[in-house]
Formats: structure tokens, C-alpha cells, sequence
């Protein structure tokens, strides 16, 4: 996915709530939040690939300062234009890897949601270090990457009831999803991912998400477990 295919979504992004937010329905991002962010409200809160910004939104009064950052020219612009009156959030058009500002650092919090998913590992090792770079030595990120597991789970259910999966698995962990390729992980595999860039887990949760968000009927997949991303809370090594 390109900053011009992101930019050309940007108006139905917020339409369609596909955000990882939004769609997390029993609010396990919001929990984790605030477990994290009374020791850290005076520090710089940072929202990696922030899309339309609603979360870093959500979020500003808990914090002194925001910023949301976005590779997409059409994201960027819908975040401003929801944040005229917001004082304490700028938002910045920039790739991630690209993005080397000596103002954004020592970042108490990073939230980085459904951003690091390109199938090449050295594209993802870049967003990994960046994240790592960016944080203060006591600062913590939240991440939501996709699961693998819950393909596999969604596809042997899908067998099961003689019906199409929506995705298809290929090999290391890629999986196409209406021809786009990204980059999913198992539990396994996103903790070997943080250790080689220098970085820890403390924790690793499941964020469950409605049947629609799959691109399936809730009616049919009625008593299957609810497809899910894991949030994984991550530090520097030291
Ligand atoms: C699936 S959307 C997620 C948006 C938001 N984090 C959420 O949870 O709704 C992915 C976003 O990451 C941005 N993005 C992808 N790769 C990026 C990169 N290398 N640098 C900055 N932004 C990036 C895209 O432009 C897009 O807005």
C-alpha cells in the first residue's frame, strides 16, 4: 500500500470506521491507554501512521503535547481539519523511515496501529528501529500488528461452513486480502521481530473485531471466536 492509495481512502476512512480503535469493540486499546498514559500525561504522546488521527484526538487531553505522523498527503489533511480548535497536536506529513525530527524524541508513549505490515522484513526492521529511536528510555509503545493465528482460525471455520475465507495465507506469514499482500504475525514471530530490532514485550493481548471488519456475515459465523490483531506493549532493551 502506497501514500497515494492511503490518500485515496482517506475520505471513506473515517466513513467506513476501519480504524483499529474504533473497531475495537470490547476496548482493549483503551485500557492498556490508561494502565500507560497517568505517568506519561506530561510527556510527548507520538501516533505512527495516525491515518485520519482519531485516536491521537481521542487521546490529546490526557497529554501535554501530540503528534501524529502519516505518510499520506489525503490522511494528513483530514487530521488537520478535524483538529482546528485542538491546541496541543500538530499532525506531519512524513514517512516513517523517513521521519527524523530531533523534535519528535524522548516520547513517552508511541501508539503505532495497523502501520507495520509491509512483507518486506527490512522495511519493517526500519519502522521497528524508528519506533525504538524515537522512544525515551522509560518510554513504551503500543502496537497493533495482525494476526496470523486468527487467519488460521478464520479459514479452518470458513472450511468448516463450506464458505469462501476472505484471506489467503502464503508462505512466512504473507497473507492477500483482496490482492493486497501484508505482512501477518503469529505471537511467536512478532516477539523474535521486537528482539531483533532491540526491543521487548510486557505484554501481548488479543483485540477481538466484529465479523464485518473480516468482510463476513456475523449471522454466519454465528459461535465462531471473534477474528482478532495483537496489541503488544513494547520497550527498549535498554
Ligand atoms: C491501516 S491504516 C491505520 C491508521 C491508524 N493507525 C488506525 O489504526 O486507524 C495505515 C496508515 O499507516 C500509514 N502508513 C503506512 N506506512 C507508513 C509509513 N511508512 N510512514 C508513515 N505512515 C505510514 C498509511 O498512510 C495509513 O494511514
Amino acid at each position: 500500500m502506497t501514500p497515494k492509495h492511503w490518500t485515496q481512502w482517506a475520505q471513506d476512512f473515517d466513513n467506513h470506521v476501519t480504524d483499529a480503535f474504533s473497531a475495537d469493540f470490547n476496548g482493549v486499546i483503551q485500557k492498556a491507554m490508561d494502565k500507560l498514559h497517568n505517568a506519561r500525561r506530561k510527556r510527548l504522546f507520538v501516533d505512527f501512521g495516525c491515518g485520519s488521527g482519531s485516536f491521537v484526538l481521542a487521546q490529546a487531553k490526557k497529554f501535554d503535547r501530540c503528534v501524529g505522523i502519516d505518510s499520506s498527503a489525503g490522511m494528513i489533511e483530514l487530521a488537520k481539519r478535524k483538529a482546528r480548535r485542538v491546541k496541543n497536536v500538530e499532525f506531519v506529513c512524513e514517512s516513517i523511515q523517513g521521519y527524523d525530527d530531533s523534535r519528535v524524541t524522548n516520547a513517552g508513549l508511541v501508539a503505532c496501529f495497523n502501520v507495520i505490515t509491509a512483507t518486506s522484513r527490512s522495511v519493517r526492521d526500519k519502522v521497528w528501529r524508528r519506533i525504538g529511536g524515537m522512544l525515551a528510555r522509560d518510554g513504551v509503545a503500543l502496537v497493533v500488528c495482525p494476526s496470523l493465528e486468527s487467519v488460521q482460525m478464520v479459514t479452518a471455520a470458513c472450511k468448516a461452513k463450506s464458505l469462501e475465507p476472505t484471506r489467503h495465507m502464503r508462505r512466512g506469514g504473507v497473507v492477500v486480502t483482496e490482492g493486497v499482500s501484508q505482512q501477518f504475525f503469529t505471537a511467536e514471530s512478532l516477539v523474535a521481530e521486537l528482539k531483533a530490532n532491540g526491543l521487548k514485550s510486557f505484554l501481548l493481548e488479543k483485540v477481538p473485531y466484529k465479523w464485518p471488519h473480516e468482510g463476513l456475515d456475523g449471522r454466519v459465523m454465528r459461535g465462531v471466536e471473534y477474528p482478532w490483531d495483537w496489541l503488544v506493549g513494547v520497550r527498549r532493551v535498554k
